[in-house]
């Protein structure tokens, strides 16, 4: 697929307030959108730092694709999102091309963003996204 870009990178944090505050200290990041998504198990902040965006990530609970994440990892990168026109089409190309894709339809992710994941180990080890912003 050709993307346009890196849309965000997704960051998983123990406590969102003040990683929030961190990304506002130290480089002048601004909040763009921010929810908790029951079915997700996160509460979310979407930053915007000059051009691009960090999405900070806390767990609702340890049994939540992030809390597992934070379990085993620690915090930190989490995921890398790419812009694509189309989450629909990029997924059939992604398949095409051999990667093995998590969702198998976009689905509805953070802030009303058409979203759907590939694996790590078809990425070298990084969990990466596709988002459109329609
Ligand atoms: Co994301």
């Amino acid at each position: 697929v050709q993307a346009s870009g890196i849309h965000h990178l997704g960051v998983a944090v123990e406590d969102l307030e003040e990683a929030l505050a961190t990304y506002e200290r130290l480089f002048g990041a601004e909040v763009e959108h921010r929810a908790t998504v029951d079915g997700q198990g996160v509460r979310a902040v979407s930053l915007r730092i000059g051009e691009g965006r960090v999405e900070l990530l806390e767990p609702l609970g340890e049994d939540t694709p992030v809390g597992r994440f934070l379990a085993k990892r620690g915090p930190g990168m989490h995921h890398v999102a790419y812009g694509v026109a189309d989450v629909r089409a990029a997924l059939a190309e992604l398949t095409d091309a051999g990667a093995d894709v998590i969702d198998e339809a976009p689905r509805e992710g953070l802030f009303g963003l058409q979203v759907a994941f590939v694996h790590p180990d078809s990425v070298h080890g990084v969990l990466s996204e596709v988002v459109s912003a329609g």
